[in-house]
């Protein structure tokens, strides 16, 4: 590891480090994978602006969301295929999260149960959940989450169905089946969700309430209304609905619609702290990483996932020193040109 130095260094060395089939579904977006590259051009194409003598030798990258205090504004975004990347990837990821000192929102659709996952690390965990036909098994799993110490829930409403996985679908043959210990059965995507459900979830949650996959002004403002504490501005790494848009193109807007009533988290194609420091300038409070971490479970298991957490850390860093910015809350649109 001694020679990889970003994200696009881990990207390499994790393709020759597991199986094709594992691989491609880490990899793989929907369809014609345009959205994934779109996450990625869209952060590339927007522009810094370098500024000049500002005292920057004191930075804070401190947040504060939900009343938990983070050391950066960096989450491990949920991702579900963790235990066909490395042995016991699940724990591996929880514990390269508490050793990054970084929030781990776990996955319902991990490889392990949540309480098993949240009990063995230190890391602060959230929990991710598909709401499940079976509205009383998914009552218990939000309690269980709670119970086991996970401190915020993440529903994600983007997903009434998988989008088209061409790529996904034809590694399949190579892949073991994928064990889905949270949930009651396979089928566990639940198109009859709506509204209705949101209000239902807040109605016992002891926790606060995200809403992930919000792409739309609209629907970011029915989220608030509904009384959500948070949104989370993702297109699932360009995995469901392909030609929809890169989630920096959408942030702008909906940070214009929320107005700094809740927190936004966004998500997709984030890869530089150049990155970071843009999401934080267009109105969001944090970002999560989805596939650089897996990168880094790949390489080296949990270490992997710390070096890949501490570096986009160092990078952010440097960002906020070369645009003179030496706290969180100093970032806003002037940094981009
Ligand atoms: C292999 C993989 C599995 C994922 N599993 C889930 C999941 O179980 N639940 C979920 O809400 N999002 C899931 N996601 C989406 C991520 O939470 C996140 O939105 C996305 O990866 C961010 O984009 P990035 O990978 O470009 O950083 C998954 C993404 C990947 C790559």
């Amino acid at each position: 590891m001694s020679q990889l130095f970003s994200i696009p260094d881990f990207e390499a060395a994790a393709e020759k480090s597991v199986v094709q089939g594992a691989w491609e579904r880490i990899q793989g977006g929907a369809a014609d994978e345009l959205t994934v590259r779109w996450n990625r051009e869209a952060w590339q194409q927007i522009r810094l602006r370098p500024r000049v003598l500002v005292d920057v030798s004191k930075l804070d990258t401190r947040t504060n969301l939900f009343g938990q205090e983070m050391p950066f504004p960096i989450l491990l975004a949920p991702t579900g295929a963790q235990g066909l990347l490395y042995p016991n990837g699940d724990l591996e990821v929880a514990a390269g999260a508490a050793a990054a000192q970084a929030t781990l929102v776990i996955s319902s659709s991990a490889s392990l149960r949540v309480e098993v996952i949240a009990r063995h690390t230190n890391a602060p965990v959230w929990f991710q959940i598909y709401v499940q036909r079976d509205r009383g098994f998914t009552k218990d799993l939000v309690q269980r989450a709670e119970d086991s110490g996970c401190r915020a829930l993440c529903v994600t409403v983007d997903s009434p169905s998988h989008g088209t996985r061409d790529r996904e679908q034809r590694a399949r043959s190579g892949l073991p089946v994928r064990e889905l210990p949270n949930f009651a059965g396979q089928d566990y995507l639940d198109p009859t969700l709506s509204w209705k459900d949101i209000d239902w979830l807040l109605s016992f949650a002891r926790t606060p309430v995200l809403l992930k996959g919000i792409l739309d002004v609209d629907d970011a403002d029915q989220s608030i209304k509904a009384g959500v504490a948070g949104i989370m501005v993702s297109n699932h790494g360009g995995r469901n609905l392909d030609t929809a848009p890169a989630t920096a193109d959408a942030l702008p807007q909906i940070a214009d619609r929320v107005a700094g009533r809740v927190p936004i988290i966004v998500d997709g194609g984030i890869r530089r702290g150049t990155d970071i420091l843009k999401a934080l300038a267009l109105g969001a409070a944090a970002v999560q990483i989805g596939r650089p971490y897996l990168y880094g479970l790949c390489v080296a298991g949990a270490e992997g996932v710390a070096l890949v957490v501490s570096l986009l850390r160092k990078e952010l860093e440097l960002a906020m020193m070369l645009t003179g910015r030496a706290t969180i809350a100093s970032i806003n649109r002037a940094v981009l040109w």
